[in-house]
Protein backbone atom coordinates (compact mmCIF):
# COMPACT_ATOMS: atom_id res chain seq x y z
CA UNK A 1 0.00 0.00 0.00
CA UNK A 2 1.49 3.38 -0.67
CA UNK A 3 0.95 6.87 0.70
CA UNK A 4 -0.63 8.70 -2.38
CA UNK A 5 -3.94 10.32 -1.39
CA UNK A 6 -6.88 11.46 -3.56
CA UNK A 7 -9.49 13.59 -2.76
CA UNK A 8 -12.47 13.18 -5.14
CA UNK A 9 -14.43 16.16 -4.64
CA UNK A 10 -12.42 19.64 -5.36
CA UNK A 11 -15.40 21.86 -3.02
CA UNK A 12 -14.88 23.32 -0.20
CA UNK A 13 -14.01 20.86 1.61
CA UNK A 14 -11.73 18.85 -0.94
CA UNK A 15 -10.40 21.58 -1.49
CA UNK A 16 -8.22 23.20 1.27
CA UNK A 17 -8.54 20.18 3.28
CA UNK A 18 -6.27 18.54 0.78
CA UNK A 19 -3.82 21.53 0.19
CA UNK A 20 -3.68 21.60 4.01
CA UNK A 21 -2.97 18.14 4.24
CA UNK A 22 -0.03 18.07 1.19
CA UNK A 23 1.48 20.87 2.82
CA UNK A 24 1.49 19.23 6.22
CA UNK A 25 2.96 16.15 4.45
CA UNK A 26 5.68 16.95 2.04
CA UNK A 27 6.62 13.69 1.60
CA UNK A 28 3.54 12.87 0.13
CA UNK A 29 1.55 12.87 -3.60
CA UNK A 30 -1.93 14.90 -2.79
CA UNK A 31 -4.16 14.88 -5.91
CA UNK A 32 -7.54 16.11 -6.02
CA UNK A 33 -10.03 15.08 -9.12
CA UNK A 34 -13.21 16.68 -9.92
CA UNK A 35 -15.78 16.04 -13.22
CA UNK A 36 -16.14 19.83 -13.71
CA UNK A 37 -13.15 20.55 -15.82
CA UNK A 38 -13.57 24.37 -15.01
CA UNK A 39 -13.78 24.15 -11.70
CA UNK A 40 -10.21 22.17 -11.39
CA UNK A 41 -9.04 25.04 -14.55
CA UNK A 42 -9.56 27.57 -11.60
CA UNK A 43 -7.53 25.22 -8.79
CA UNK A 44 -5.14 25.35 -11.63
CA UNK A 45 -5.24 28.98 -12.78
CA UNK A 46 -1.94 31.01 -13.24
CA UNK A 47 -3.15 33.83 -11.56
CA UNK A 48 -4.62 31.79 -8.70
CA UNK A 49 -8.31 32.53 -8.83
CA UNK A 50 -9.11 29.83 -6.91
CA UNK A 51 -13.32 28.28 -7.51
CA UNK A 52 -13.69 29.49 -3.32
CA UNK A 53 -12.71 32.30 -1.50
CA UNK A 54 -11.26 31.60 1.89
CA UNK A 55 -8.67 33.87 3.77
CA UNK A 56 -5.33 32.45 3.58
CA UNK A 57 -6.26 29.55 1.10
CA UNK A 58 -4.44 31.11 -1.74
CA UNK A 59 -1.16 31.17 0.36
CA UNK A 60 -1.43 27.21 0.53
CA UNK A 61 -2.20 26.56 -2.74
CA UNK A 62 1.24 28.83 -3.99
CA UNK A 63 2.93 27.09 -1.48
CA UNK A 64 2.27 22.96 -2.75
CA UNK A 65 0.38 23.24 -5.54
CA UNK A 66 2.95 21.04 -8.66
CA UNK A 67 5.18 20.59 -5.48
CA UNK A 68 2.94 17.47 -4.00
CA UNK A 69 -0.76 18.80 -4.54
CA UNK A 70 -2.31 18.27 -8.21
CA UNK A 71 -5.37 19.07 -9.67
CA UNK A 72 -6.83 17.08 -12.38
CA UNK A 73 -10.22 15.77 -13.95
CA UNK A 74 -8.40 12.15 -14.61
CA UNK A 75 -10.50 10.59 -11.93
CA UNK A 76 -9.04 6.79 -13.21
CA UNK A 77 -5.54 7.91 -13.11
CA UNK A 78 -5.85 9.15 -9.64
CA UNK A 79 -7.44 5.93 -7.92
CA UNK A 80 -5.00 3.79 -10.18
CA UNK A 81 -2.34 5.72 -8.24
CA UNK A 82 -3.35 6.42 -4.92
CA UNK A 83 -3.91 3.89 -2.11
CA UNK A 84 -5.90 6.13 0.32
CA UNK A 85 -8.97 8.05 -1.46
CA UNK A 86 -10.83 10.83 0.32
CA UNK A 87 -14.48 11.15 -0.78
CA UNK A 88 -15.83 14.79 -0.86
CA UNK A 89 -18.64 15.40 -2.96
CA UNK A 90 -21.62 16.74 -3.01
CA UNK A 91 -24.66 15.03 -0.93
CA UNK A 92 -27.36 17.74 -1.19
CA UNK A 93 -30.87 17.50 0.26
CA UNK A 94 -32.98 14.90 -2.08
CA UNK A 95 -35.53 16.37 -3.97
CA UNK A 96 -37.35 13.64 -5.50
CA UNK A 97 -38.92 10.14 -4.44
CA UNK A 98 -38.64 8.59 -1.07
CA UNK A 99 -37.48 10.97 1.79
CA UNK A 100 -37.52 14.01 -0.81
CA UNK A 101 -36.91 17.09 1.30
CA UNK A 102 -35.22 15.36 4.12
CA UNK A 103 -32.86 12.62 3.14
CA UNK A 104 -29.31 12.67 1.38
CA UNK A 105 -28.83 12.23 -1.99
CA UNK A 106 -26.54 9.96 -2.21
CA UNK A 107 -26.26 9.21 -5.89
CA UNK A 108 -23.10 10.89 -6.54
CA UNK A 109 -21.40 9.42 -3.59
CA UNK A 110 -22.72 5.96 -5.12
CA UNK A 111 -21.41 6.66 -8.28
CA UNK A 112 -18.16 7.57 -7.16
CA UNK A 113 -18.00 4.31 -5.35
CA UNK A 114 -18.84 2.41 -8.16
CA UNK A 115 -15.88 4.10 -10.18
CA UNK A 116 -13.44 3.92 -7.44
CA UNK A 117 -14.02 0.07 -7.32
CA UNK A 118 -14.04 0.16 -11.52
CA UNK A 119 -10.36 1.57 -11.82
CA UNK A 120 -8.64 -0.18 -8.61
CA UNK A 121 -6.16 -2.36 -8.93
CA UNK A 122 -5.19 -2.83 -5.65
CA UNK A 123 -6.31 -2.84 -1.93
CA UNK A 124 -7.70 1.03 -1.27
CA UNK A 125 -8.69 2.99 1.74
CA UNK A 126 -11.86 4.71 0.99
CA UNK A 127 -12.24 7.45 3.67
CA UNK A 128 -15.96 9.47 3.96
CA UNK A 129 -15.53 13.30 3.77
CA UNK A 130 -18.90 13.90 2.82
CA UNK A 131 -21.46 14.42 5.32
CA UNK A 132 -23.31 11.34 5.13
CA UNK A 133 -26.04 9.49 6.82
CA UNK A 134 -25.55 7.00 9.22
CA UNK A 135 -24.90 3.35 7.98
CA UNK A 136 -23.53 5.07 4.55
CA UNK A 137 -20.15 3.05 5.08
CA UNK A 138 -21.97 -0.15 5.37
CA UNK A 139 -23.47 0.35 1.75
CA UNK A 140 -20.18 1.66 0.54
CA UNK A 141 -18.75 -1.14 1.80
CA UNK A 142 -21.29 -3.40 0.51
CA UNK A 143 -20.98 -1.61 -3.50
CA UNK A 144 -17.13 -1.75 -2.72
CA UNK A 145 -16.49 -5.25 -1.99
CA UNK A 146 -19.54 -6.90 -3.54
CA UNK A 147 -19.25 -8.65 -6.67
CA UNK A 148 -19.23 -6.73 -9.63
CA UNK A 149 -22.26 -6.52 -11.98
CA UNK A 150 -22.46 -8.03 -15.30
CA UNK A 151 -19.89 -6.51 -17.68
CA UNK A 152 -18.12 -5.24 -15.15
CA UNK A 153 -14.89 -7.42 -13.44
CA UNK A 154 -14.79 -8.45 -10.79
CA UNK A 155 -13.53 -7.77 -7.05
CA UNK A 156 -14.69 -11.20 -5.92
CA UNK A 157 -11.50 -13.53 -5.91
CA UNK A 158 -9.77 -10.81 -7.50
CA UNK A 159 -8.33 -10.25 -3.67
CA UNK A 160 -9.27 -6.17 -3.58
CA UNK A 161 -10.30 -4.91 -0.84
CA UNK A 162 -11.39 -1.82 0.26
CA UNK A 163 -11.37 -0.52 4.02
CA UNK A 164 -14.06 2.29 4.30
CA UNK A 165 -13.43 4.95 6.96
CA UNK A 166 -15.41 7.80 7.88
CA UNK A 167 -13.29 11.01 8.85
CA UNK A 168 -16.07 13.61 8.99
CA UNK A 169 -15.11 17.59 8.44
CA UNK A 170 -15.48 20.35 11.23
CA UNK A 171 -14.00 23.12 9.44
CA UNK A 172 -16.02 26.22 9.17
CA UNK A 173 -15.99 28.78 5.72
CA UNK A 174 -14.39 31.91 6.40
CA UNK A 175 -11.74 30.08 8.71
CA UNK A 176 -11.38 26.75 6.96
CA UNK A 177 -7.04 26.74 6.73
CA UNK A 178 -7.08 27.86 10.51
CA UNK A 179 -9.70 25.16 11.28
CA UNK A 180 -7.80 22.69 9.11
CA UNK A 181 -4.00 23.71 11.13
CA UNK A 182 -5.46 23.97 14.58
CA UNK A 183 -8.75 21.48 14.79
CA UNK A 184 -10.04 21.08 18.15
CA UNK A 185 -10.72 17.78 17.08
CA UNK A 186 -10.09 15.37 14.12
CA UNK A 187 -12.53 12.14 14.13
CA UNK A 188 -11.53 8.78 12.25
CA UNK A 189 -14.53 6.57 12.66
CA UNK A 190 -13.31 2.83 11.32
CA UNK A 191 -14.24 -1.12 11.43
CA UNK A 192 -13.50 -2.64 14.40
CA UNK A 193 -11.36 -5.29 12.61
CA UNK A 194 -7.80 -5.86 11.98
CA UNK A 195 -7.57 -4.31 8.06
CA UNK A 196 -10.21 -1.39 10.62
CA UNK A 197 -7.09 -0.71 12.85
CA UNK A 198 -4.80 -0.86 10.08
CA UNK A 199 -6.38 1.50 7.67
CA UNK A 200 -7.96 3.97 10.62
CA UNK A 201 -3.72 4.12 12.03
CA UNK A 202 -3.18 4.90 8.13
CA UNK A 203 -5.08 8.13 8.22
CA UNK A 204 -3.95 8.80 11.86
CA UNK A 205 -0.53 9.45 10.51
CA UNK A 206 -1.56 11.44 7.97
CA UNK A 207 -3.06 13.76 10.41
CA UNK A 208 -0.41 13.31 12.83
CA UNK A 209 2.48 15.54 11.30
CA UNK A 210 0.78 18.09 13.09
CA UNK A 211 -1.77 17.57 15.24
CA UNK A 212 -1.07 16.22 18.55
CA UNK A 213 -2.29 13.09 18.95
CA UNK A 214 -4.79 13.36 21.93
CA UNK A 215 -6.60 15.05 19.32
CA UNK A 216 -6.98 12.61 16.53
CA UNK A 217 -10.19 10.95 18.01
CA UNK A 218 -10.87 7.04 16.54
CA UNK A 219 -14.60 5.57 17.19
CA UNK A 220 -16.33 3.08 15.10
CA UNK A 221 -17.66 4.05 11.69
CA UNK A 222 -21.29 4.86 13.17
CA UNK A 223 -20.68 7.13 15.94
CA UNK A 224 -18.32 9.09 13.51
CA UNK A 225 -21.03 9.40 11.22
CA UNK A 226 -23.72 10.19 13.54
CA UNK A 227 -21.31 12.61 14.83
CA UNK A 228 -21.07 14.89 12.16
CA UNK A 229 -24.74 14.98 12.10
CA UNK A 230 -24.94 15.73 15.61
CA UNK A 231 -22.13 18.38 16.58
CA UNK A 232 -24.21 20.42 13.63
CA UNK A 233 -27.33 20.00 14.82
CA UNK A 234 -26.41 21.54 18.47
CA UNK A 235 -24.87 24.05 16.67
CA UNK A 236 -27.53 25.18 14.71
CA UNK A 237 -29.73 24.30 17.64
CA UNK A 238 -28.06 26.77 19.95
CA UNK A 239 -28.45 29.74 16.95
CA UNK A 240 -32.29 28.64 16.60
CA UNK A 241 -32.26 29.16 20.56
CA UNK A 242 -30.64 32.07 20.86
CA UNK A 243 -33.20 33.59 18.07
CA UNK A 244 -36.35 32.00 19.53
CA UNK A 245 -34.88 34.27 22.68
CA UNK A 246 -34.03 37.44 20.30
CA UNK A 247 -38.16 37.58 19.45
CA UNK A 248 -39.07 37.39 22.88
CA UNK A 249 -36.73 40.41 23.82
CA UNK A 250 -37.90 42.64 21.18
CA UNK A 251 -41.17 42.27 22.33
CA UNK A 252 -40.34 42.80 26.01
CA UNK A 253 -37.43 45.57 25.73
CA UNK A 254 -34.75 43.04 26.89
CA UNK A 255 -31.33 43.08 24.95
CA UNK A 256 -30.54 39.67 22.86
CA UNK A 257 -26.83 40.54 23.26
CA UNK A 258 -26.49 41.33 26.90
CA UNK A 259 -28.79 38.04 27.26
CA UNK A 260 -26.51 36.31 25.66
CA UNK A 261 -23.48 37.24 27.34
CA UNK A 262 -24.80 36.34 30.68
CA UNK A 263 -26.19 33.36 29.89
CA UNK A 264 -22.74 32.77 27.90
CA UNK A 265 -20.65 33.17 31.18
CA UNK A 266 -21.92 30.27 32.61
CA UNK A 267 -19.05 27.48 31.68
CA UNK A 268 -21.50 24.92 31.76
CA UNK A 269 -22.91 26.55 28.33
CA UNK A 270 -19.96 28.66 27.03
CA UNK A 271 -19.70 31.82 25.03
CA UNK A 272 -19.84 30.89 21.58
CA UNK A 273 -22.42 29.99 18.80
CA UNK A 274 -24.73 33.10 20.83
CA UNK A 275 -25.39 35.67 18.43
CA UNK A 276 -28.55 36.18 17.27
CA UNK A 277 -29.34 37.24 13.43
CA UNK A 278 -30.90 36.30 10.65
CA UNK A 279 -30.36 32.66 11.07
CA UNK A 280 -27.90 30.20 9.78
CA UNK A 281 -27.10 29.25 6.51
CA UNK A 282 -24.74 27.43 4.71
CA UNK A 283 -24.33 23.97 3.02
CA UNK A 284 -24.49 21.89 6.37
CA UNK A 285 -26.88 22.65 9.01
CA UNK A 286 -30.08 22.93 7.65
CA UNK A 287 -29.42 19.73 5.26
CA UNK A 288 -27.70 17.69 8.18
CA UNK A 289 -30.96 18.59 10.42
CA UNK A 290 -32.64 17.47 8.16
CA UNK A 291 -30.76 14.52 7.76
CA UNK A 292 -30.95 13.63 11.69
CA UNK A 293 -34.97 14.36 10.99
CA UNK A 294 -35.08 11.62 8.48
CA UNK A 295 -32.84 9.30 10.28
CA UNK A 296 -35.46 9.61 13.52
CA UNK A 297 -38.13 9.03 11.53
CA UNK A 298 -36.67 5.80 9.90
CA UNK A 299 -36.11 4.49 13.31
CA UNK A 300 -39.39 5.66 14.56
CA UNK A 301 -38.14 7.83 16.73
CA UNK A 302 -40.85 10.52 15.69
CA UNK A 303 -40.71 12.83 18.84
CA UNK A 304 -36.68 13.10 18.57
CA UNK A 305 -37.77 14.28 14.94
CA UNK A 306 -39.98 16.68 15.41
CA UNK A 307 -37.82 18.21 18.02
CA UNK A 308 -34.99 18.36 15.55
CA UNK A 309 -37.80 19.62 12.87
CA UNK A 310 -38.30 22.87 15.37
CA UNK A 311 -34.42 23.90 14.92
CA UNK A 312 -35.15 24.60 11.12
CA UNK A 313 -38.80 25.58 11.74
CA UNK A 314 -37.51 28.77 14.04
CA UNK A 315 -34.97 29.41 11.28
CA UNK A 316 -37.20 30.27 8.36
CA UNK A 317 -39.27 32.11 10.64
CA UNK A 318 -36.26 34.56 11.91
CA UNK A 319 -36.42 35.56 8.34
CA UNK A 320 -39.86 36.04 7.82
CA UNK A 321 -40.08 37.66 11.12
CA UNK A 322 -37.21 40.12 9.72
CA UNK A 323 -39.16 41.25 6.42
CA UNK A 324 -42.28 41.19 8.86
CA UNK A 325 -41.23 44.15 11.02
CA UNK A 326 -39.39 46.00 7.91
CA UNK A 327 -42.88 45.65 6.71
CA UNK A 328 -44.44 46.75 10.09
CA UNK A 329 -41.75 49.94 9.97
CA UNK A 330 -42.22 50.80 6.50
CA UNK A 331 -45.73 52.07 7.06
CA UNK A 332 -47.23 48.54 5.55
CA UNK A 333 -46.38 48.63 2.04
CA UNK A 334 -42.60 47.90 0.80
CA UNK A 335 -44.16 48.16 -2.95
CA UNK A 336 -41.86 50.23 -5.68
CA UNK A 337 -39.45 51.01 -2.44
CA UNK A 338 -35.72 50.50 -2.99
CA UNK A 339 -33.96 48.20 -0.30
CA UNK A 340 -30.34 47.49 -0.22
CA UNK A 341 -29.21 44.17 0.72
CA UNK A 342 -26.18 44.49 2.25
CA UNK A 343 -24.24 41.33 2.05
CA UNK A 344 -25.34 38.08 0.20
CA UNK A 345 -23.06 35.26 1.72
CA UNK A 346 -24.15 33.75 4.44
CA UNK A 347 -21.75 34.36 6.75
CA UNK A 348 -18.74 36.70 6.46
CA UNK A 349 -15.42 36.02 5.00
CA UNK A 350 -16.42 33.72 2.09
CA UNK A 351 -18.26 33.91 -1.14
CA UNK A 352 -20.54 30.70 -0.42
CA UNK A 353 -24.24 31.51 -0.52
CA UNK A 354 -25.55 28.30 0.00
CA UNK A 355 -29.01 28.35 2.35
CA UNK A 356 -27.82 32.22 2.53
CA UNK A 357 -30.71 34.27 4.89
CA UNK A 358 -30.06 36.72 1.86
CA UNK A 359 -31.37 34.95 -0.93
CA UNK A 360 -35.05 34.08 1.82
CA UNK A 361 -35.07 37.82 2.31
CA UNK A 362 -34.67 39.14 -0.72
CA UNK A 363 -37.33 36.67 -2.17
CA UNK A 364 -39.51 37.72 0.53
CA UNK A 365 -38.88 41.11 -0.87
CA UNK A 366 -39.51 40.45 -4.37
CA UNK A 367 -42.91 39.02 -3.57
CA UNK A 368 -44.17 42.58 -2.21
CA UNK A 369 -42.34 44.04 -5.40
CA UNK A 370 -39.87 46.00 -3.70
CA UNK A 371 -36.59 46.86 -5.94
CA UNK A 372 -33.77 45.12 -4.96
CA UNK A 373 -30.10 45.94 -4.90
CA UNK A 374 -27.04 43.36 -3.53
CA UNK A 375 -24.13 44.66 -2.67
CA UNK A 376 -21.29 42.00 -1.34
CA UNK A 377 -17.55 41.55 -1.17
CA UNK A 378 -17.13 37.97 -2.50
CA UNK A 379 -20.75 36.74 -3.13
CA UNK A 380 -21.90 38.73 -5.83
CA UNK A 381 -21.25 35.91 -8.57
CA UNK A 382 -23.10 33.56 -6.86
CA UNK A 383 -26.02 36.01 -5.76
CA UNK A 384 -27.06 36.44 -9.57
CA UNK A 385 -26.75 33.31 -10.02
CA UNK A 386 -29.35 32.24 -7.25
CA UNK A 387 -31.62 34.90 -8.53
CA UNK A 388 -31.05 34.74 -12.16
CA UNK A 389 -34.88 33.92 -11.65
CA UNK A 390 -36.01 37.20 -10.37
CA UNK A 391 -36.36 40.34 -12.76
CA UNK A 392 -36.35 43.41 -10.03
CA UNK A 393 -32.69 42.92 -8.71
CA UNK A 394 -29.63 44.51 -9.27
CA UNK A 395 -26.45 44.05 -8.36
CA UNK A 396 -23.66 46.80 -7.18
CA UNK A 397 -19.73 46.07 -6.21
CA UNK A 398 -19.66 49.42 -4.56
CA UNK A 399 -22.11 50.22 -1.03
CA UNK A 400 -22.20 53.49 -1.62
CA UNK A 401 -23.99 53.09 -4.74
CA UNK A 402 -26.32 50.49 -3.72
CA UNK A 403 -27.59 52.71 -0.99
CA UNK A 404 -28.23 55.55 -3.49
CA UNK A 405 -31.58 56.42 -3.61
CA UNK A 406 -32.89 53.37 -1.15
CA UNK A 407 -35.27 53.79 1.32
CA UNK A 408 -33.83 50.94 3.34
CA UNK A 409 -30.60 49.16 3.70
CA UNK A 410 -30.62 45.71 5.20
CA UNK A 411 -27.52 44.52 6.69
CA UNK A 412 -27.41 40.76 6.43
CA UNK A 413 -23.96 39.50 6.47
CA UNK A 414 -21.43 41.35 9.24
CA UNK A 415 -18.65 41.76 6.78
CA UNK A 416 -15.82 43.40 8.78
CA UNK A 417 -15.37 46.75 7.42
CA UNK A 418 -19.46 47.41 7.27
CA UNK A 419 -19.16 49.44 10.58
CA UNK A 420 -16.60 51.60 9.19
CA UNK A 421 -18.15 52.71 5.79
CA UNK A 422 -18.96 56.64 5.77
CA UNK A 423 -22.52 56.13 7.03
CA UNK A 424 -23.18 60.30 6.62
CA UNK A 425 -22.47 59.80 3.31
CA UNK A 426 -24.97 56.98 3.17
CA UNK A 427 -27.33 58.90 4.66
CA UNK A 428 -27.13 62.14 2.65
CA UNK A 429 -27.92 59.64 -0.90
CA UNK A 430 -31.06 57.73 0.52
CA UNK A 431 -34.80 58.60 0.57
CA UNK A 432 -36.05 60.13 3.83
CA UNK A 433 -36.74 58.44 6.46
CA UNK A 434 -34.09 56.58 5.79
CA UNK A 435 -33.37 52.86 7.79
CA UNK A 436 -31.09 50.38 8.41
CA UNK A 437 -32.28 47.10 9.66
CA UNK A 438 -29.18 45.73 10.65
CA UNK A 439 -29.57 42.20 11.58
CA UNK A 440 -26.17 41.30 12.97
CA UNK A 441 -26.36 44.02 15.63
CA UNK A 442 -23.00 44.84 14.11
CA UNK A 443 -23.08 48.84 13.95
CA UNK A 444 -23.03 50.97 16.59
CA UNK A 445 -26.69 52.29 16.45
CA UNK A 446 -26.90 55.03 18.83
CA UNK A 447 -24.22 56.79 16.25
CA UNK A 448 -26.43 56.04 13.16
CA UNK A 449 -29.66 57.59 15.06
CA UNK A 450 -27.55 60.61 15.68
CA UNK A 451 -26.82 60.93 11.88
CA UNK A 452 -30.38 60.47 11.64
CA UNK A 453 -31.15 56.89 10.18
CA UNK A 454 -34.34 55.02 12.09
CA UNK A 455 -32.54 51.36 13.23
CA UNK A 456 -33.98 48.28 13.72
CA UNK A 457 -31.70 45.52 15.34
CA UNK A 458 -32.23 41.59 16.03
CA UNK A 459 -33.39 41.23 19.77
CA UNK A 460 -33.47 44.34 20.78
C1 LIG B 1 -19.92 18.75 -0.01
C2 LIG B 1 -21.26 18.84 0.69
O1 LIG B 1 -21.83 20.10 0.45
C3 LIG B 1 -21.10 18.60 2.15
O2 LIG B 1 -22.32 18.56 2.78
C4 LIG B 1 -20.46 17.31 2.33
O3 LIG B 1 -20.28 17.10 3.70
C5 LIG B 1 -19.16 17.25 1.58
O4 LIG B 1 -19.36 17.55 0.24
P1 LIG B 1 -18.49 20.87 -0.47
O5 LIG B 1 -17.05 20.59 -0.67
O6 LIG B 1 -18.88 22.14 0.18
O7 LIG B 1 -19.08 19.77 0.46
O8 LIG B 1 -19.31 20.63 -1.83
P2 LIG B 1 -19.06 21.22 -3.26
O9 LIG B 1 -18.34 22.51 -3.15
O10 LIG B 1 -20.35 21.11 -3.97
O11 LIG B 1 -18.01 20.18 -3.89
C6 LIG B 1 -18.31 18.91 -4.31
C7 LIG B 1 -17.51 18.63 -5.58
O12 LIG B 1 -17.68 17.24 -5.96
C8 LIG B 1 -17.94 19.46 -6.80
O13 LIG B 1 -16.85 20.20 -7.29
C9 LIG B 1 -18.41 18.41 -7.82
O14 LIG B 1 -18.11 18.73 -9.15
C10 LIG B 1 -17.66 17.17 -7.37
N1 LIG B 1 -18.27 15.92 -7.80
C11 LIG B 1 -19.58 15.69 -7.60
C12 LIG B 1 -17.48 14.95 -8.42
O15 LIG B 1 -16.29 15.15 -8.63
N2 LIG B 1 -18.07 13.77 -8.80
C13 LIG B 1 -19.40 13.52 -8.64
O16 LIG B 1 -19.88 12.45 -9.01
C14 LIG B 1 -20.17 14.52 -8.01
C1 LIG C 1 -20.59 24.67 10.06
C2 LIG C 1 -19.89 24.07 11.28
O1 LIG C 1 -19.45 25.11 12.14
C3 LIG C 1 -18.73 23.22 10.84
O2 LIG C 1 -18.14 22.58 11.96
C4 LIG C 1 -19.23 22.16 9.87
O3 LIG C 1 -18.18 21.38 9.39
C5 LIG C 1 -19.95 22.82 8.70
O4 LIG C 1 -21.00 23.65 9.17
P1 LIG C 1 -20.18 26.75 8.46
O5 LIG C 1 -21.54 26.44 7.93
O6 LIG C 1 -19.08 26.97 7.49
O7 LIG C 1 -19.71 25.57 9.41
O8 LIG C 1 -20.28 28.07 9.33
P2 LIG C 1 -20.61 28.46 10.85
O9 LIG C 1 -19.59 29.41 11.29
O10 LIG C 1 -20.83 27.27 11.69
O11 LIG C 1 -21.96 29.29 10.69
C6 LIG C 1 -23.17 28.70 10.26
C7 LIG C 1 -24.27 29.71 10.24
O12 LIG C 1 -24.70 30.04 11.55
C8 LIG C 1 -23.90 31.04 9.58
O13 LIG C 1 -24.97 31.46 8.76
C9 LIG C 1 -23.69 31.97 10.75
O14 LIG C 1 -23.92 33.31 10.40
C10 LIG C 1 -24.71 31.45 11.72
N1 LIG C 1 -24.39 31.75 13.12
C11 LIG C 1 -23.28 31.20 13.70
C12 LIG C 1 -25.21 32.59 13.86
O15 LIG C 1 -26.22 33.11 13.35
N2 LIG C 1 -24.90 32.83 15.18
C13 LIG C 1 -23.81 32.30 15.78
O16 LIG C 1 -23.59 32.57 16.97
C14 LIG C 1 -22.96 31.46 15.02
Amino acid sequence: MNRNIVCIGAGYIGGPTMAVIAKMNPDRKVMVVDINAERIAAWNSEDYSLPIYEPGLVDVVKEVRGRNLFFSTDIEGAVKECDIIFVGVNTPTKMFGRGAGRASDLQYWEATAREIKRFAECDKIVVEKSTLPVRTAAAMEAILNGGRGEGEEGTKGSGIQFTVLSNPEFLAEGTAIKDLLEPDRVLIGGPQTDAGAKAIQAVVDIYATWVPRERILTTNVWSAELTKLAANAFLAQRVSSINAIAGLCEATGADVDEVARVIGADGRIGPKFLKAGPGFGGSCFKKDVLNLVYLCESFGLHTAAEYWMGVIRMNQHQQERIVSRLFAAMFNTLANKKIALFGFAFKADTGDTRETPAGTVARLLAEEHVRVTITDPKALVNARRDLADLSDVTYEEDEYKAAEGADAIILMTDWRHYPTLDWNRIYDSMRKPALVFDTRNCLAAAELRKIGFRVLNVGK
